[in-house]
């Protein structure tokens, strides 16, 4: 017999109860269309008071709802489990079938062995397990397009009507349509992703996405409509056409149930839609003559005469060779809408336009043009309103920056011909938004309008990944507020279902060496759990035999096939997934790959230094690259070897912890010899024993070696002087580093006690630094630390040199994640600097929200630190260069320490002692206010 519920609770009067809370699965809230066999279980808990953790915990899985309030679990029970863990548990119950819908509860216990369960129930949906589950065909039209050239065709209206006689009790859509599809049902849009499905390599696994359609259906005659545009599946690299996969199950009261799906047979219709040309880099074009109003609703008749003709049977199409996989990602949406903060007309100068629409090269005299600043360079597109005659050409175009004219400046789009075009039907207000397309830009020029401008023509429309937000930061230099401003949105136009690499030219790849610097950043400002997940597979599908994988993911054209070794961002990334998510299954999972991945790189070095590499630390000042090397972006001061040996290095001792927490002793010892091997031969070929420089003595090798802790003890301080000389005196506080190195150089500063350059470098002003491109109007992080806007590779919205987020919130904010996993224990320690007064900032973990507040004052300092119940924070008060005997320290005012004398059990505190620059306390959960006085 199973306990209920209620017979476990065991509350005590007064005393405020432990409560699990934010219930998910697969890590989302109520999941539906999940398709692993053994979905995971994660929650937070809350309780007032200090030192609360749980101390055991029950979960219970049930098919209905309703007895589940009952306790009783017809799925799962899996009984009392002593253990704090509360991330990422695995159902271990009846074996789960496709569509099946189930609900959950936890009960947990706390300290004192008090009992309380989930006030909320979790559900979760299975998705198509199986790939027999599909029974829907992939339907396209007949015409045959230019779809081999990358100037891509029309896209398609499918259309199919069915009648139910019955009354529904639940319908459920799965879909897909490549490369991006929009779904209605009798006219209404179905769900609110854009852009869907997520990018894939469509050879090896297409994203379909799972939509709850009971309020979409009628008893009686129902319409669906699906539009579906070109995105990456219609180019040379997959050359598919437009296609449509999907069905929709629907039960009835009566027991019964009936699948409508795609396929040549069953009614299905196709048109040419009024969007009559569509590209991801190209825009749309769309003839709003051409509509066929009401065409996705059962009152639309398609006997009219101007419409039969447009519509044909459909065909079978060559389906992508991919497997059906579900969309377990957050979807694109429309994530903020942007009111212009200005408008200009710009100069009738002509200026050279590289990428001129229609073969037009000159600008069409006596055409109205007006450009809009939104004040923030987003990904997007705008909503458009206008009114005219019908037949009136309207030309929206994008940039990221302006000639000195007002003109927009699109050369840096490179191939990207970043233009929406839109015809009016002249029926008085039209509202245009594309659907298959996105830009990045700051400003648009709309053209053709009539009438008199207005800033509510456009609107600015954020499109991405709609990955939450977990970071808060603010502090009392204003420069570094902005920069974390311009690294929140760089990072947000560049998620779009993978980690892009820039969102306006003719790239938006997953480049994997921007990623090896930029994830740990994304970890620390957005809940990537899932995306990050989802691009790991892209990677692997990458995975060669020889276990190499490619430069970008998914595959597309640029980049190599067989990676760089730093692409060993396919290792660091499932590190930090499972350290800041606790996420154990990412490495299970990728653990054969990874390994078959470190053995490549080790497969190709000598005498275990790795020669093979091509992009090294990509990108650094005009000054530290050759000239004449690719897009002029290849460091001249640190070679290829000497990165890509540090990433064989990185890659082997990752590959060893990872063993360690798989438990695989053998693989452990194995990289750690590995490592150890390689770390000779590193110092052996690249430290000069007498000047203690490595390699060169750039500022990128000092600190890469630095960070990846390969500096012999001995020669340490002497790198450290070297690295710090080389900083201040030669550079005058500039940094000489690329895309990788950056991140390292900034934090290792931290790390060895120099946080003053560290902040120097963060703070400077004069190029080549962030506070330049803040200083020249940025409101995104470019790609260069130049300031261009030519023909060449200088994207103004470029993530990668944002890496430096992660060292605002583990050395400002001070909140470090240390041993910890998915932060069941953390360190806090921000670091004092001259200049900065005070900081503040947020982290919403898997455990629950970390709050840090610190201000520093000249002869006193105040941190005021929450840490979230079931973790354990060691708190690190800075000495900040005050004489310990004159000390005094207090937690919520009562004295913790006094001329050097730690008051052990006072204030729920313990383990206090003294560092060489800090004084550390160990603390559960709980609100905590720290003062120190001299
Ligand atoms: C990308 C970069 C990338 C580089 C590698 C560029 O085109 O935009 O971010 O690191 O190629 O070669």
């Amino acid at each position: 017999m199973l306990n209920t519920i209620d017979s476990i609770l065991n509350r005590t009067k007064g005393n405020s109860v432990l409560l699990p809370v934010d219930l998910m699965c697969e890590y989302a809230k109520d999941p539906i269309g999940i398709d692993v066999l053994k979905p995971r279980f994660s929650w937070k808990l809350i309780q007032d008071g200090r030192e609360k953790c749980q101390t055991a915990y029950r979960i219970i899985v049930a098919s209905k709802e309703f007895p589940l309030k009952e306790g009783i679990a017809d799925l799962w029970d899996s009984g009392k489990i002593v253990s704090d863990l509360t991330i990422g548990l695995e159902y271990e119950g009846k074996k789960l079938s496709s569509g099946q819908k189930c609900y959950w509860k936890v009960v947990v216990w706390d300290k004192e062995g008090f009992a309380s369960c989930s006030i909320e129930t979790g559900s979760f949906e299975m998705g198509l397990i199986e790939q027999t589950d599909w029974n829907a065909e992939w339907i396209s039209a007949e015409f045959d397009y230019p779809y081999k050239t990358f100037y891509t065709g029309p896209a398609l209206y499918f259309r199919r009507e069915f009648m139910l006689n019955k009354e529904i009790i639940s319908a459920r859509t799965y879909v897909s349509g490549l490369g991006y599809y929009e779904m209605s049902i009798n006219g209404k849009k179905v769900g609110d992703h854009l852009l869907d499905p997520g990018f894939t390599d469509y050879d090896i696994r297409v994203l379909y996405s799972t939509y709850d359609v009971f309020e979409y259906i009628n008893q009686g005659s129902n319409v669906i409509g699906v539009t579906v545009g070109n995105g990456f599946y219609c180019t040379p690299r997959w050359n598919g056409k437009p296609c449509l996969r999907m069905q929709i199950v629907i039960h009835f009261g009566d027991g019964t149930c009936e699948t409508i799906k795609s396929d040549y047979d069953s009614g299905w219709l196709v048109a040419e839609s009024p969007i009559y040309k569509n590209g991801i880099y190209d825009g749309e074009r769309y003839d709003a003559s051409l509509e066929m109003p009401g065409w996705d609703k059962a009152s639309f008749c398609m006997e009219n005469d101007n419409f039969k003709d447009r519509w044909h049977k459909v065909v079978n199409a060559v389906a992508p060779k991919g497997r059906m996989v579900s969309q377990m990602i957050e979807p694109i949406r429309n994530t903020e809408e942007i009111k212009p903060i200005g408008m200009k007309e710009p100069g009738n100068v002509f200026v050279f336009d590289p990428n001129p629409i229609y073969g037009q090269t000159e600008k069409p005299a006596g055409i109205n043009r007006i450009v809009f600043d939104l004040g923030q360079n987003i990904a997007g597109w705008v909503r458009l309103k206008v009114e005219g005659p019908k037949g009136t050409k309207i030309v929206l175009k994008f940039s990221e920056t302006l000639y000195f004219d007002d003109n927009l400046n699109v050369e840096n789009l490179y191939l990207a011909d970043a233009v929406d075009c839109y015809f009016l039907k002249g029926e008085g207000l039209e509202v245009y938004e594309p659907k298959f397309t996105y830009h990045g830009f700051r400003y648009v020029e709309v053209e053709g309008y009539i009438g008199e401008p207005s800033l509510d023509m456009i609107t600015g429309i954020v499109v991405h990944s709609d990955i939450k937000r977990i970071s808060e930061f603010n502090c009392s230099h204003s420069l570094l507020n902005q920069l974390y401003k311009n690294i929140i949105w760089t990072e947000r136009d560049n998620l779009h279902s993978i980690p892009t690499d820039c969102c306006q030219r003719n790239e938006r790849f997953g480049w994997l060496n921007d990623t090896t610097a930029r994830c740990e950043e994304t970890v620390y400002n957005f809940n990537a759990e899932r995306l990050l997940s989802k691009w790991m597979d892209d990677i692997e599908d990458t995975q060669l035999e020889s276990g190499a994988i490619a430069d970008c993911a998914p595959y597309v054209w640029y980049g190599k096939r067989i990676g760089e070794p730093v692409d060993t961002t396919f290792v660091i990334t499932q590190w930090l997934l499972y350290k800041h998510y606790g996420d154990k299954r990412i490495l299970a999972e990728h653990y054969g790959s990874i390994k078959k991945w470190v053995d490549f790189l080790d497969s190709k070095a000598a005498g275990n230094i790795l020669y093979h590499g091509w992009i090294g630390d990509w990108a650094p000042p005009r000054a530290f690259s050759y000239t004449d090397s690719l897009c002029s972006a290849i460091s001249n001061t640190t070679t290829f070897e000497y990165i890509s040996t540090c990433y064989y290095y990185y890659a082997a001792s990752l590959m060893s912890q990872i063993a360690h927490v798989l438990d695989n002793k053998n693989d452990e010892m194995k990289y750690k010899e590995l490592s150890e091997k390689i770390k000779k031969a590193f110092n052996e070929k690249f430290l000069d024993k007498k000047t203690m420089q490595y390699e060169m003595g750039s500022q990128a090798a000092n600190a890469f070696a630095l960070y990846l802790h390969l500096v012999p003890e001995e020669f340490k301080q002497g790198v450290i002087n070297n690295l710090v000389d080389d900083l201040v005196h030669k550079n005058n506080c500039h940094l000489t580093t690329g895309n990788l190195c950056t991140k390292y150089l900034i934090e290792v500063l931290t790390e060895i006690g120099r946080h003053d350059v560290a902040w120097s470098l963060a703070t400077q002003t004069t190029y080549p630094s962030w506070g330049y491109m803040i200083e020249k109007g940025a409101t995104t992080i470019w790609e260069r630390w130049e300031y261009e806007a030519s023909r060449a590779m200088n994207s103004h919205n470029h993530p990668m040199y944002g890496s430096i987020g992660a060292w605002f919130m583990k050395s400002l904010v001070g909140i470090d994640i240390g041993d910890g996993v998915g932060f069941d224990q953390f360190i806090i320690h921000p670091q004092p600097v001259k200049g900065l007064e005070y900081v503040s900032g947020s982290l919403e973990t898997v455990r629950g929200r970390i709050e840090v507040s610190v201000c520093y004052g000249e002869s006193s300092f105040e941190l005021s630190v929450a840490v979230p119940v079931n973790c354990i924070a060691k708190i690190r008060i800075p000495d900040q260069g005050w004489n310990m005997g004159d000390v005094r320290v207090y937690e919520s005012n009562l004295m913790i320490w006094e001329n050097g004398v730690f008051f052990e059990g006072v204030s729920d505190l313990s383990g206090g002692i003294k560092k060489k620059d800090y004084y550390e306390v160990k603390v559960g959960s709980g609100r905590y206010n720290f003062k120190m006085i001299i």
